[in-house]
């Protein structure tokens, strides 16, 4: 059944602004993508669900039980980070944005990394960087099957099972070659078939039984550890990358952080079938070290946005935002993890005078 309906110029979103910086970039987000919207004849209702830790404190949950249900009616679910210096970290995720991307089955998390004007990459001043990473976001590593044993006596141990399938590999490696084939036609696929014996033999099998069907593409693969030390010597020499759930989250934050800043970074966790809402955020994750000083960088969550409206159809709005943000980071105004002194709201006041001033954009 597809109710979530991706075009037309009438969109409903779910926001989860969530914690910490995640109340400060998504509204500003927001004001961004309002303002592009009305330039594109696009108008949007914004659904804030108050969904996050101040709702795990009131009820002992990050969402009510009916969570997923709510949001299914949504075209797209446009989410800050969530995050609590008082709740673990597997509470907030467990309880939150994992539930998300598998019940909605975005199996893709994508994260495309660029150097952007004016930010300096702490790698080589002259490496221009511009690849895109595919991560397996609803199987692999992170999967909730194991559990721990003989608590508090010697033999004590933990067991987590990886679940690696035929159709979730195959996936996500056409998604990639999809996306490659539009690109350079360069695919990288992160492994480790010479440690991890099992899973990682079946995932580079499958992903070269794929690539049969994608004879113009030059696939390489790469192991894990080789691949993480040619990112940081080497980043320019990347296109798509296509991994599984631990491997492209570890990738896609190291690659994030040597184009700058992780709070540049967006992702899209994507229902590519669009049976479900796909959900559109930042990299970076609630901030709690910098919240409430007004300094967060909002060009992740706004990136994101691009990346949403992207989504639903509206390219030419996307391409200019993106534009409207490079223009603003051309011009030397930036938010201090960029080197610069302007505020969340003056980086985002900035962005909008671009957008509405298209004449202006690079
Ligand atoms: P983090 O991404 O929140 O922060 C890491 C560092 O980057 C901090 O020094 C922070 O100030 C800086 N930073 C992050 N975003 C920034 C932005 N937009 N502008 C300027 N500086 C920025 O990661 P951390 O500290 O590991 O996690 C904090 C909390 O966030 C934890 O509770 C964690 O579980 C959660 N988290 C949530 C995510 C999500 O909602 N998807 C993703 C990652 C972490
Ligand atoms: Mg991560």
């Amino acid at each position: 059944m597809t109710n979530n309906k991706s075009t037309g110029s009438h969109h409903r979103i779910a926001v989860i602004a969530g914690d910490g910086i995640g109340l400060e970039v998504t509204p500003a987000a927001i004001r961004v993508l309002d303002t592009i919207g009305a330039r594109h004849g696009l108008s949007f209702d914004w659904e804030e669900t108050g969904w996050g830790t101040e709702h795990y404190f009131k009820h002992g949950r990050m969402m009510p039980t009916d969570a997923i249900d709510r949001l299914r009616p949504y075209d797209a679910i446009f989410l800050g980070a969530v995050g609590h210096p008082d709740v673990p970290d597997a509470e907030t995720l467990w309880g939150l944005l994992i539930p998300i991307r598998r019940s909605f089955d975005q199996y893709i998390n994508l994260r495309p990394v660029e150097t952007l004007p004016g930010v300096r990459s702490f790698l080589r001043d002259d490496t221009d960087i511009d690849l895109v990473i595919v991560r397996e976001n609803a199987e692999g590593e992170y999967s909730s099957i194991g559990g721990r044993i003989y608590s508090g006596q010697p033999e004590e141990s933990a067991y987590q099972q990886a679940v690696f399938t035929r159709r979730g590999v195959d996936r996500v490696t056409r998604y990639a070659a999809d996306l490659s084939m539009t690109r350079t036609r360069a695919l990288t696929s992160a492994t480790k078939s010479n440690g991890i014996i099992h899973t990682m033999p079946f995932w580079d099998e499958v992903v070269s039984d794929v690539m049969r069907d994608y004879p113009q593409i030059a696939l390489t693969s790469v192991l894990i550890d080789a691949l993480a030390a040619k990112l940081v010597m080497h980043p320019e020499r990347f296109d798509v990358i296509v991994a599984s759930n631990l491997f492209g989250d570890i990738l896609s934050d190291l690659a994030a952080a040597a184009v700058g800043s992780i709070g540049i970074a967006p992702s899209a966790n994507l229902n590519p079938e669009r049976r479900h809402p796909s959900m559109f955020e930042p990299v970076h994750g609630s901030a709690p070290d910098i919240a409430g000083k007004g300094v967060a960088n909002p060009i992740g969550q706004i990136w994101a946005g691009s990346m949403m409206l992207d989504h639903l159809g509206h390219t030419n709005a996307a391409a200019e935002l993106k534009a409207a943000f490079r223009t603003v980071l051309s011009s030397g105004i930036s938010t201090p993890d960029l080197g610069g002194s302007a505020t969340t709201d003056e980086v985002t006041a900035a962005i909008i005078s671009a957008v509405s001033t298209p004449a202006n954009i690079a």
